[in-house]
């Protein structure tokens, strides 16, 4: 692992989710912009002296050098730093598993994703709420055409913990999210919009055509954005509303999908995230339970208890982490992988994502609609 040191929020969910299968274990890290920090903090989590890596050069170099090498390398760092660290490891032959935004501009992702590909290397980005069953569930029967063509999708992801200006009071992880040279251009659609767009994305198989954004910044001070509506047009004349916010008072984690079709609809709440509801057209409500016999295998291989007993967001985690190495295992051996190994979010959804970012930034500035411009594959 590269960031998740002392005090830092994602890795440690990252360390849960990756050892929740017994798929991972953590053996070697560069934890913290601080060597001295970084290489204390992997002596506190067990590992060894000789794997607890100042930076992620030394990382590099050093288990290069191991016929014990990692498997992998998690990116849980600030988005400006992504690049250059998955820019290294994929050149040193190592699969990556990267945080997202993939990186802080449009031009990096390109660059980074047209690496993975060429390399061949493995290149995971953790678009966390496409790990949730019921997540798959929805998007393995609009896939079967259970509510007939998409509509029109609602999704949003809103929160309130920077609703003041934390960043000004010591708070780490608000400062480097809110200064555009750390964060990217985008504020909270960087930040959490870009899960929204993922999620609609992957659960309706469309793709973004072009969108109008408005970006507004409620927080006296604060450079980039804290709340964004974005009007979407998808492939196929779908429309879509995301709304992405960081001042949403009342909001802790709100992410919400509905998506309606020409004869039904779903919607998925994360804070109910053990349940899909479906609403056929003239119907009635029907709640679809994680863990019932009706579920897809897609949902079936990403539960592990029954029915009744919660599974949440780092069980959800944890199954993008079992998918990874899923994929992994499969290209080693050159088959192709299981249910759990597919669907996946890779480098080029984390592409997407940034493009989709740099597209709604371009938009809420111009004051004009943009339409996204396909990256190459
Ligand atoms: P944080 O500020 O809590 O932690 C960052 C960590 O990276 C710190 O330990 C810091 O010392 C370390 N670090 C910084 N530069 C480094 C370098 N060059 N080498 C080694 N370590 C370095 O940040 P947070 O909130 O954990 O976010 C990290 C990343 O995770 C961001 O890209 C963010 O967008 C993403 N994230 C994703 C979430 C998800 O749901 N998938 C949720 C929260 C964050």
């Amino acid at each position: 692992m590269v960031g998740g040191g002392e005090g830092a929020y994602i890795g440690n969910i990252h360390r849960i989710a990756a050892r929740l299968d017994g798929q991972w274990d953590l053996v070697a890290g560069a934890f913290d912009v601080d060597p001295d920090k970084g290489r204390a903090f992997a002596l506190s989590q067990g590992l060894d002296e000789t794997r607890a890596y100042g930076d992620y050069q030394a990382l590099i170099a050093g288990e290069a050098a191991r016929a014990d090498r990692v498997d992998a390398v998690a990116i849980c760092t600030p988005n400006f730093t992504h690049y250059p660290i998955a820019k290294a490891l994929i050149e040193a032959g190592f699969d990556v598993i990267c945080e997202k935004p993939l990186t802080a501009t449009l031009q990096d992702a390109i660059a980074l994703e047209e690496l993975a590909r060429r390399s061949g290397r493995f290149v995971g980005v953790t678009y966390t709420y496409s790990g949730y069953p019921m997540v798959h569930e929805a998007r393995v029967r609009i896939a079967a055409g259970e509510i007939g063509a998409v509509r029109t999708v609602q999704v949003e992801y809103s929160l309130e913990w920077m609703a003041t200006a934390i960043e000004q009071q010591g708070n780490a992880q608000a400062a480097w999210r809110t200064d555009p040279t750390k964060n990217g251009r985008g504020g909270s659609i960087g930040d959490i919009g870009t899960h929204a767009y993922h999620l609609a994305g992957f659960v309706t198989g469309l793709t973004l055509e072009s969108l109008t954004a408005d970006l507004a910044t409620f927080v006296d001070g604060r450079a980039l954005d804290d709340n964004a509506h974005v009007m979407m047009r998808y492939d196929g004349g779908a429309r879509g509303l995301l709304w992405s916010s960081q001042v949403a008072l009342g909001n802790s984690n709100g992410v919400r999908l509905r998506v309606f079709g020409e004869t039904g609809s779903f919607q998925w709440f994360q804070e109910q995230p053990n349940e899909l509801v479906y609403q056929p057209l003239g119907g009635r409500v029907q709640l679809i339970k994680r863990g019932s016999d009706e579920v897809s295998m897609d949902a079936q291989v990403r539960m592990r208890t029954p029915p009744g007993h919660p599974e949440g967001y780092l069980e959800a985690f944890a199954n993008l982490y079992a998918g990874f190495a899923e994929a992994i295992r499969a290209r080693t051996a050159g088959r192709d992988p299981g249910l759990l190994g597919q669907n996946l979010p890779l480098a080029y959804d984390g592409l997407k994502g940034v493009a989709f970012v740099e597209a709604v930034v371009d938009s809420a500035e111009s004051e004009q609609p943009v339409w996204l411009v396909p990256v190459a594959v």
